[in-house]
């Protein structure tokens, strides 16, 4: 992809629209009805500070994605969160009864992060319904791990915002390139708070050809998919708790001694997360998935932390 990259690229300033217009097509949307941004992290950005005044609430399911928080502190609004229960399940009955007419921005990591649980499409309807003063994002930053899309209900629903990335499934995170899509309305106060250059022109020269390679997303997205139902097998076998998950990670229960599984998989070469300062998620630790080969490799290194520390254990 780097061979694509002429001096032109870096001399002149970043044009959007041309690829604005190959992701539109991509996405069966109209041009209008999309905005490139710097990672989906942009994205939540200039929606929260276009769509935020002081007052407003963001209405936020959690555990969920840590940038929520992050954005809408930097806005004068607050965050109201709904506490999902230990099944980590989208607490869905109680996101509704927390809508109120102060409620500007509901937001759905679907799959959701760290726990990978999902939101229906018939969910995601009735909640824009419930909340016409309200902006509806689903963020579908692990969408080709799960499948489900709401993107074709933009036309039907006005006030639904959709979010996707291409630093997941396209490995492509060192580039920060995002995609927000809603209506021509709604996009139009996006453009009027989101730098027009803030996508570099060599993310924007990679992105064509990368939505051209279906064949490299196949491969990996299907590597994921049997690598998860590999480890997932591995956990059970290891009786680790796990919460059944829609994306490229799973979330397992490790309990008080979290820090040192974090360190002990970490040094084998692991990527893990500790998650326990998210809410409802203390001794608790996010396993991204790679493909099989690395899967099996970590599986590995798993069981070995495993035995160690349930020794440890055993010694006091
Ligand atoms: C739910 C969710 N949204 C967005 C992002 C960030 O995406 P990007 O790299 O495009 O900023 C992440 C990254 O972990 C995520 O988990």
């Amino acid at each position: 992809m780097l061979g694509l990259i002429s001096a032109g690229h870096l001399t002149r300033y970043p044009e959007r629209e041309p690829v604005e217009r190959i992701v539109a097509k991509y996405l069966g949307l109209a041009p209008q009805q999309v905005v490139l941004t710097n990672g989906v992290d942009e994205a939540i950005h200039v929606l929260f500070e276009a769509f935020l005044e002081a007052g407003d609430e963001l209405l936020l399911p959690v555990p969920t994605y840590t940038m929520y928080e992050i954005y809408v502190s930097a806005t004068d609004a607050r965050s109201v969160t709904v506490q999902a229960a230990d099944d980590l399940q989208f607490p869905f009955e109680r996101l509704l009864a927390a809508i109120t007419p102060r409620t500007k921005i509901i937001a759905i990591a679907n799959p959701n992060s760290p726990s990978g649980s999902v939101a229906t499409r018939a969910q995601i309807v009735e909640i824009a319904n419930r909340a016409p003063q309200a902006v509806i994002l689903v963020d579908e930053a692990y969408f080709h791990f799960h499948g489900e899309t709401v993107v074709d209900l933009i036309g039907t629903l006005s006030n639904l915002v959709v979010a996707r990335t291409f630093s997941k499934a396209y490995g492509l995170a060192g580039l920060r390139l995002g995609v927000l899509s809603g209506t021509i309305e709604l996009m139009r106060w996006v453009r009027r708070v989101i730098s027009p250059y803030s996508v570099n022109s060599l993310a924007l020269a990679c992105l064509p050809p990368a939505l051209e390679d279906a064949a490299y997303l196949d491969w990996y997205v299907g590597e994921v998919l049997a690598a998860r139902g590999e480890f997932d097998s591995a956990l059970d076998a290891a009786n680790v708790r796990r919460w059944p998950s829609r994306a490229n990670f799973v979330l397992v229960e490790i309990g008080a001694e979290h820090a040192e599984f974090v360190r002990n998989m970490s040094a084998g070469g692991v990527l893990v997360r500790d998650r326990s300062s998210d809410p409802g998620c203390d001794g608790r630790v996010r396993i991204t998935i790679g493909t099989r080969q690395q899967m099996r490799e970590a599986i590995l290194v798993l069981n070995e932390t495993l035995a160690k520390l349930r020794s440890g254990k055993e010694m006091q």
